[in-house]
């Protein structure tokens, strides 16, 4: 069963902790950060973030689509984030800004963007505990899926198990009931969705919806 992580950015702004309530079923709230300059949109930061946090149980799950990200980890630790994922595009010192997080009491996450191959993560497998392949290109919500992504899910499927390490493998932008049974099955165990849940009525009817469509992964035969 797939981990569920809504999606904040995709909630109705003025409603935010209502909208936080809306999908507590969810073990993890993904919450988009944008600085309009790695990503050409800007979101929210830590001063929401923080306000937030007292109102809800689930593990707050940042997303950084910030350049350069060093520089606010501290401020995301603080303000109550579980996770902090940065991208592996932007973030020269890779191997540096892990080992800052993990010191920060947090988990550790990399954030891969369509047109980067899945070796640009080979030499941190040993110390990731979150991989996020973007299924969209990063910085607004509701855009299709990208198909071509798929492939790049099951190598990293592969090289989590080569691994043999625990490492989430998640997936971020247009997740649906259509999409979940493909990213699931190439290996995915982590589903973060926006629309697809905040743009329906029923939250917890589109959370169950999504984990009902997930499906076992299909494993590659030889173990690569
Ligand atoms: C996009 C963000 C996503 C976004 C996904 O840059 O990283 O988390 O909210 O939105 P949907 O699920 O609507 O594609
Ligand atoms: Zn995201």
């Amino acid at each position: 069963m797939p981990i569920i992580a809504p999606s904040l950015l995709a909630a109705d702004f003025s409603n935010l902790r209502h909208e936080m309530g809306s999908v507590a079923e969810a073990p993890w709230l993904h919450l988009d950060v944008m600085d309009g300059h790695f990503v050409p949109n800007i979101s929210f930061g830590m001063p929401v973030i923080k306000a937030l946090r007292p109102h809800s149980r689930a593990r707050f799950d940042a997303h950084l689509m910030i350049e350069p990200a060093d520089p606010y980890l501290a401020a995301m630790a603080e303000a109550g984030v579980d996770h902090i994922t940065v991208h592996v595009e932007g973030n020269a010192h890779l191997h540096r800004t892990l080992q800052s997080i993990h010191a920060l009491g947090c988990k550790a996450g990399v954030a891969i963007c369509p047109a980067t191959p899945p070796e640009a993560l080979s030499e941190v497998m040993d110390m990731v505990d979150i991989i996020l392949v973007m299924t969209v290109n990063p910085g607004f919500g509701g855009q299709k899926f990208l198909h071509g992504q798929l492939a790049k899910i099951r190598t990293l499927a592969g090289m989590i198990r080569q691994s043999g390490r625990d490492i989430v493998l998640g997936v971020d932008g247009g997740i649906d009931e259509t999409t979940t049974p493909l990213v699931t099955e190439a290996g995915a165990t982590m589903l973060v969705a926006g629309s697809a849940i905040f743009g329906r009525d029923d939250r917890a009817a589109a959370i169950r919806g999504l984990r009902a469509a997930a499906k076992p992964a299909i494993l590659a035969p030889s173990g690569e």
